[in-house]
């Protein structure tokens, strides 16, 4: 057996991804959320986690760092690399990707201006509605935007809808259904092939409990 390294999305992912590797019969060899440790050894002697940010997940993939990975889909449009697979949608972390305004601003006429962390997904989705949008990269708390006149717009991710209510904001178009999604090294996947495919069948069969 080869060596198998599977890239984790740390936070609220992480918290779905975990049950989920349980049910496919991998279980890290301790605690992932009282450790500070990066890489965690599991009961498959040659499979190993690592916790990332999930906007890492891809690049680690990508160069074959980790041979599989979970990353949200939101990470994976914004990241628009290739040389990795997308073989399974974990059904986990269900989000939508969706603009947002200040609640019962009108709609802005002429150049936009939009705040977001989504700059490559923005830009696309801006380009293809034919609107001209001036885009302002921020790592977090968009929802400040509007309401400070940061930006007319926002993109971001929205599951309740309970940040936006609380700041003042209301959904206007939606951009794209969001979800985990499982990505495999394309090199790693000939290389490694049995190994890798085993995995993937058994967290594929874990997600159709
Ligand atoms: C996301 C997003 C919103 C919030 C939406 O942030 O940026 O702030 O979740 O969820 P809701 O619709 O249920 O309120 P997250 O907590 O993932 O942290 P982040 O800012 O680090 O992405």
């Amino acid at each position: 057996m080869t060596q198998i390294t599977l890239a984790l999305t740390k936070g609220r992912i992480l918290k779905e991804t975990l049950p989920l590797l349980d049910q496919a019969g991998i279980e890290p060899l301790e605690d992932i959320f009282s450790s500070r440790k990066l890489v965690f050894e599991t009961n498959r002697p040659k499979l190993r986690l690592l916790i990332l940010r999930g906007s890492d997940v891809a690049t680690y993939v990508q160069f074959g760092a980790a041979d599989i990975g979970v990353a949200g889909k939101d990470l994976l449009l914004e990241h628009q690399g290739d040389g990795y697979y997308e073989p399974l949608d974990l059904g986990i972390a269900r989000c939508k990707l969706m603009t947002a305004v200040a609640k019962g601003a009108p709609s802005h006429q002429g150049r936009l201006r939009v705040a977001t962390k989504y700059v490559n997904i923005a830009r696309k989705f801006y380009a293809e509605q034919g609107r001209q949008a001036d885009l302002i990269k921020l790592y977090g708390a968009m929802e400040l935007a509007p309401i400070l006149e940061l930006a007319h717009e926002i993109v971001d991710i929205v599951d309740t809808g309970n940040t936006l209510k609380a700041n003042g904001l209301e959904v206007r178009d939606e951009i794209a259904d969001i979800s985990a999604r499982l990505i495999v090294n394309k090199a790693a996947m000939k290389t490694k092939f049995s190994s890798i495919q085993s995995i993937v069948d058994a967290i594929g069969q874990a997600v159709e409990l």
